[in-house]
């Protein structure tokens, strides 16, 4: 699903938290899961970032992915990849705080695909 709520919280050890909605229907999955990876887009891939917050509809479909090293999806071409395991799982109203220790990380030059405002942007310099 598409993220935007990603955030690193600790050098030492390293981790992360993702925010991730109770009505999301990948919740009951994620809420459970011991492991995940965070796919960070590049500023061209604007329709992965729809693909993936488009509800019920085939997401994997002809993209190009392959499996990280816990069996998550590491999806191709992007700027790189946090695959963590899950340590933490806080409630917090209508969302969890699901905070993962990096296990791998891998980034690839190029500028990222931003969102502000309800709509999406690239980086000027
Ligand atoms: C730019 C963008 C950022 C989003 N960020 C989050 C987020 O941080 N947490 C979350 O739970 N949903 C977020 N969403 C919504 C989910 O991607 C989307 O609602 C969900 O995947 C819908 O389909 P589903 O309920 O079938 O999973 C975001 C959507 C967009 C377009």
């Amino acid at each position: 699903m598409t993220v935007s709520a990603l955030a690193s919280v600790s050098l030492d050890p390293p981790l992360v938290l993702i925010c991730i909605d109770h009505s999301a229907s990948i919740y009951n999955t994620l809420s459970k899961a011991t492991h995940f990876i965070v796919n960070i887009l590049s500023e061209g891939q604007e329709a992965l970032a729809r693909r993936f917050a488009e509800r019920g509809s085939n997401r994997f479909a002809g993209i190009g992915y392959e499996k990280g090293q816990n069996g998550a999806a590491v999806l191709l071409e992007t700027l790189g990849y946090i695959e963590c395991e899950v340590v933490a799982l806080h409630e917090a109203g209508d969302h969890d705080v699901i905070v993962g220790e990096v296990e791998v990380a891998m980034a690839n030059e190029g500028k990222p695909l931003l969102y502000y405002r309800g709509g999406y942007a690239q980086l000027e310099r």
